[in-house]
């Protein structure tokens, strides 16, 4: 899943209408050179994102995802979002690619905080003095070598592939439909606009998320 996952709950996309990258340089928000230069201006643009996403709920495709993985134990979830929806919608064991807004680290002391429920930060700073720093993959930042190994283990065994609501332009995830087919998956695209990679899909639903799933996953509602 994508941002566009997200969207329907209200959470805003990074590129669509109304994205992110639009109103905010990532340059000046989202690299590790902006976290060193100002790190109290770049908190509070993620503490924003946390209120922000606590006024937004998990939607029905949330819920049908979450509902799939309880019937099929093997279904898996991997995400580029990092709002948590998942996790609120009930679903376990979720890949986020790109970390989460909800954790916190000290890179001096490789120490993780988790805080799922609060919008303002409890601490800004460690117990040793260092700035902590949202657990996020932003721009510039290498991913997390086991958190790919995984998503590429599950997506190059899949034997159904549904990409929901990205624009697949982010890369690894640009590439795992690519992976997907490889190991022999039906591939679907669920997206209401066209993007650069539906071209590459066996079935393309030009629909908001929501709705597409209700109608393909009708008999878990
Ligand atoms: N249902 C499905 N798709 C939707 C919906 C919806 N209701 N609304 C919008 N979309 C689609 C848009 O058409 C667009 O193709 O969601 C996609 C969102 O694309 P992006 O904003 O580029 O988000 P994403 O692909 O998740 O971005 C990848 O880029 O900025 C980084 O780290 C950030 O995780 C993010 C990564």
């Amino acid at each position: 899943t994508g941002a566009g996952m997200s969207a329907e709950s209200g959470v805003p996309t990074y590129r669509g209408r109304g994205g992110i990258w639009h109103e905010y340089k990532w340059e000046n928000y989202a690299c590790q050179t902006a976290f060193i230069r100002n790190p109290a201006h770049v908190i509070d643009f993620h503490e924003l994102r946390r209120i922000e996403a606590l006024k937004c709920e998990p939607h029905v495709g949330h819920k049908i995802i979450t509902a799939l993985q309880t019937k099929y134990s093997n279904t898996s979830i991997v995400t580029q979002n990092i709002d948590g929806m998942h996790q609120r919608a009930g679903s376990q064991e979720v890949i986020e690619l790109h970390g989460s807004l909800w954790r916190m680290r000290c890179d001096k002391e490789g120490k993780l905080f988790e805080n799922l429920s609060q919008g303002k930060y409890a601490n800004r700073k460690c117990s040793c003095g260092e700035f902590l720093r949202p657990d996020i993959i932003w721009f510039e930042d290498q991913l997390n070598e086991s958190t790919v190994v995984n998503a590429t283990h599950v997506i190059s065994q899949c034997d159904l592939f549904i990409s929901i609501g990205t624009s697949g332009v982010v890369w690894p995830a640009a590439g795992f439909q690519q992976l997907a087919k490889k190991g022999g998956a039906h591939c679907i695209e669920i997206n209401p606009e066209k993007t650069e990679l539906s071209y590459l899909f066996d079935d393309v639903h030009r629909e908001p998320a929501g709705q597409v799933l209700s109608r393909l996953f009708d008999s878990l509602l």
